[in-house]
């Protein structure tokens, strides 16, 4: 089997749950990421911010809100610089507003996806994918694209199984 690569961005703290503001221990996409992991045997690599989000939901949505509006490229902690030796990349956020967090492109943009096959998965409360798959072929420069995965975050406990056949489908 090709090597694979998760690249993914998730937020701890107080969230939207079921209608709920809830505090998580681990975030919904850090735990799709382990279930790719777990499945396909993955490399992963965290995005994670220089500035850290709100713990408080309401806080880190007015902060999203204002990154959304701007654009903003988030500085980071630490870059991924080459996708070399990886065939399949999968691409792992919470819907912010509609889209992915704006650093999780601040990491994207950076990469030459070339020859790569991307399968993108997202968490949401209600959004699905939202207006993800609109922005990536702009952020995933030269990417094929598998079919995406959108998993409820107050469901991401149940959804091993969902996600390890999504992950194992997109690299057989
Ligand atoms: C700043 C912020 C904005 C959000 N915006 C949306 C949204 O527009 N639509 C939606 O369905 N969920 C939204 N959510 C809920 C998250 O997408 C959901 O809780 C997700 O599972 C969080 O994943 P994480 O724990 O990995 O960060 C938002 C959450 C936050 C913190």
């Amino acid at each position: 089997m090709a090597k694979s690569l998760v690249l993914f961005y998730s937020r701890k703290g107080t969230n939207y749950v079921s209608g709920e503001i809830k505090t998580l221990e681990k975030g919904n996409a850090a735990r799709i990421a382990e279930y790719i992991q777990k499945a396909v045997g993955a490399d992963v690599f965290e995005i994670k911010t220089v500035e850290p989000y709100s713990d408080d939901y309401a806080a880190c949505v007015e902060q999203a809100r204002a990154e959304f509006k701007s654009n903003a490229r988030p500085e980071l902690k630490s870059y991924l610089e080459s996708l070399d030796g990886y065939e399949t990349v999968f691409v792992v956020g919470p819907n912010w507003c509609g889209v992915y967090p704006m650093p999780v492109y601040s990491q994207l943009e950076r990469l030459d996806f070339s020859g790569k096959m991307v399968c993108y998965a997202v968490s949401h409360e209600g959004s699905g994918l939202g207006g993800v798959p609109q922005t990536m072929p702009g952020a995933c420069k030269g990417a094929a694209f598998g079919e995406p995965l959108a998993v409820r975050g107050s469901n991401t406990e149940n959804a091993e199984q969902t996600v390890a056949e999504w992950a194992k489908k997109a690299v057989a």
